[in-house]
């Protein structure tokens, strides 16, 4: 299979290239990145040999080889340089975004523009080259506060610019099946954490990161707040899975654990794996309450079991100790190899 992975360079994107890799050698990945977060020395972290390919080139489409990857550096914002990205490809998995809630509210214009109007450029890409499949990487967000567990039928009140563009996303996705026959899945991701992910803000990056640096995990306010944890290997299967099953055209999917875990509990679960990892004197404080976090947030994900066939399976310490393991380079586990 032919994909194209925007935002390829980024946390998710490697991951999942690492993935499609190990999975068969023939897959043929292109990633179109602009740099802006991943960098060309990321994505050789796990693809040593990719070659790098130029918009100006013509010969674009015979140019991808089974078993390549290449990178195009460009923008999902160049409508003419998307559509040269997607010619021969079969599924476009677009994950190249604004991924925060706080850049999107200091300018909710850039957050707009790349999240809709890159997501509308790669949908339009998807339409005129013939792409069978788009799966696009949506969050909670759209969603806002609501009582958990978050699931598919509920309305959607976001309260964030970024959950706006995410739900615009969303909604282009389903009108891209409804109009075009484009066969669009929308994957609500849940709070990511694994390998690649150091220069991530997220809570446990941040925590793995402060603990590698001598300095105290700072929980906000009394750490009762909830998450869903979702490991990055169930994640990329999420969206292995949603690039090729049948009769989930137009669909959206919750994907996470479908439990909900505390920062307390994380902190209860991450502190012993770090200590097992060398890092001993791991201090842990509260600090202020931060303005606008939602209280409670887990997902319910019994329509991508039912429909996907999928459900997470790792579980959050093993989950850790991987994450630890990357992100600190002299921890040493004793373990086994990863499945
Ligand atoms: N990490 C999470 O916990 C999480 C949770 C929910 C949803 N998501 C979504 O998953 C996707 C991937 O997130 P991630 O954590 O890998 O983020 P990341 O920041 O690590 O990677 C994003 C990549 O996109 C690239 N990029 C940004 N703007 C671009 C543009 N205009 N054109 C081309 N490339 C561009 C960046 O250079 C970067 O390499 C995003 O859409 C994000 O909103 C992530």
């Amino acid at each position: 299979m032919k994909w194209l992975i925007t935002g390829g360079c980024g946390f998710i994107g490697r991951n999942l290239i690492r993935h499609l890799r190990k999975e068969d050698e023939q897959h043929s990945i292109r990633v179109l990145d602009n740099l802006s977060v991943g960098t060309r020395a990321d994505l050789e972290r796990v693809a040593p040999s990719y070659e790098e390919l130029s918009l100006a080139r013509d010969e674009i489409e015979e140019s991808l080889e089974d078993g390549g990857v290449q990178l195009i550096e460009g923008d999902v914002l160049d409508a003419n340089g998307v559509q040269k990205a997607a010619t021969g490809i079969d599924v476009i998995v677009h994950l190249a975004a604004n991924t925060g809630v706080a850049p999107s509210v200091d300018d909710p214009r850039h957050d707009c523009e790349t999240n809709v109007i890159g997501t509308l450029n790669m949908l339009e890409a998807a339409r005129h080259q013939g792409v069978s499949r788009f799966v696009f990487a949506s969050s909670g967000a759209p969603i806002g506060e609501c009582d958990p567990p978050i699931h598919e039928e509920m309305a959607p009140h976001p309260k964030s610019p970024y959950g706006a563009s995410k739900l615009a996303g969303e909604g282009y996705c389903s009108a891209y099946y409804g109009s075009f026959d484009i066969e669009t899945v929308a994957l609500r991701f849940g709070n990511v954490y694994g390998p690649l992910s150091s220069h991530k803000s997220s809570v446990v990056a941040k925590f793995i990161r402060r603990a590698r640096d001598g300095k105290a995990l700072e929980i906000y306010g009394d750490g009762h707040q909830t998450r869903d944890y979702i490991f990055t290997e169930d994640l990329v299967r999420a969206i292995r899975l949603a690039a090729t099953t049948p009769g989930v055209e137009g669909e959206l999917f919750q994907i996470a654990t479908n439990s909900e875990t505390s920062v307390n509990e994380l902190v209860d679960a991450l502190v012993p794996v770090l200590r097992e990892a060398g890092l001993e004197d791991v201090e842990v404080t509260n600090t202020e309450p931060r303005v606008g976090d939602v209280r409670r947030n887990y997902s319910d994900t019994s329509k991508a079991q039912s429909m996907l066939g999928w459900e997470a399976q790792v579980d959050l310490t093993e989950g850790l100790r991987h994450t630890v393991e990357d992100l600190v380079p002299s921890a040493e586990f004793e373990r086994q190899e990863m499945v």
